[in-house]
């Protein structure tokens, strides 16, 4: 049973006597009362100070009890409302209690009735609160486990992609520096922190397989909430003029997202040594990025890129010994947090 000592209450009756009686009844009690002679003023004295319980009597003039119980609940859902009725007017009772009234009291009334119907009245309004509160919880809870679980996996997938590149002479440290311009890029461009996130998270992935298809079947069941990085797995060589791979999108089907990691990606393996070539100069890169503008490249982004490092062109070229440009951007850890 609840302490009631602290509850306060809002008895609401026109006729003066009846209130006095329920008052002095639920003071005995321990309760502290209001007292309203109508809805249209209870409802007043709930908008100064909204009280945990109501009791109130359903036929009164102005505004009837169905009415004011209608609004309390509409704007004070956890509110214990107990209406008190004639015996003739039951129907009218079972209907406040299909609007989500607790209890009713039929008058006349018993004061140990009434004094055993607040209660239970208060006990259920209890109940249901610690049930929603248990279940906000759990929700929570649940919640929290499955954004743990997904971030562990993603980061063992970026570790993975980072061991698997660091077997690979040619491809070492590719995804970092691909997130990195890509960061770099995004926010030249001023895209929302989102984007920003899912470049991110694309970029460091995209290349986990060699083949983007096959490399977003395996990410997907990982990456449900975080569609626009699977996108840049599966479409970073697609190319504007609908000539890439490998569904040959075109122009703005392809997501900002994906063009962002495109330039990124094409930079970075242009200006990296691959087994079949050296690696072009930055000038060289660059001057391809120039040429490709609107035709394998979004014209922004590649702008976006040159702005974001103006100095490029003055870096060194990659050797197999020195890999290859360490373009100064800030370390991929802050985009996080
Ligand atoms: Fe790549």
């Amino acid at each position: 049973m609840p302490q009631p000592n602290a509850v306060k209450c809002l008895v609401v009756d026109d006729e003066p006597r009846l209130r006095r009686v329920l008052v002095r009844l639920l003071e005995g009690e321990g309760f502290t009362c209001a007292e309203a002679g109508s809805g249209v003023e209870a409802l007043a004295m709930m908008q100064q100070d909204p009280v945990p319980l109501v009791i109130s009597d359903l036929r009164m003039p102005q505004m009837d009890g169905v009415t004011l119980l209608r609004e309390l609940l509409a704007k004070w859902p956890d509110t214990a409302v107990l209406v008190v009725t004639a015996v003739a007017e039951v129907e009218s009772a079972v209907a406040c209690l299909q609007l989500g009234a607790l209890d009713y009291v039929a008058k006349p009334f018993h004061l140990d009735e009434v004094r055993a119907r607040v209660m239970q009245a208060l006990d259920k309004r209890r109940l249901i609160l610690e049930n929603r509160m248990y279940h906000q919880q759990l929700e929570d809870r649940v919640q929290e486990q499955a954004r743990r679980i997904e971030e562990l996996s993603l980061e063992r997938l970026q570790a993975l992609v980072h061991f698997l590149e660091e077997k690979d002479t040619y491809l070492r440290g590719h995804s970092v520096r691909v997130a990195n311009y890509a960061l770099a890029i995004a926010r030249r461009m001023s895209l929302s922190p989102a984007t920003i996130d899912m470049i991110a998270l694309g970029a460091e992935l995209h290349d986990i397989v060699e083949h983007p298809v096959i490399g977003a079947r395996v990410l997907a069941p990982l990456m449900r909430d975080a569609p626009a990085a699977l996108a840049i797995v599966r479409s970073h060589h697609e190319r504007l003029d609908g000539k890439g791979f490998p569904d040959g999108l075109k122009g703005s089907e392809i997501a900002i997202e994906v063009r962002v990691v495109t330039v990124a990606d094409s930079f970075d393996a242009m200006t990296s040594v691959r087994p079949y070539r050296p690696a072009l100069s930055v000038s060289k890169a660059l001057q391809e990025l120039e040429e490709g503008k609107s035709i394998q490249f979004d014209t922004e982004v590649v702008q976006g890129f040159l702005t974001a490092f103006p100095d490029a062109a003055a870096l060194p070229v990659a050797t197999p010994e020195v890999q290859p440009l360490h373009l100064p951007v800030a370390p991929l850890e802050a985009r996080r947090g």
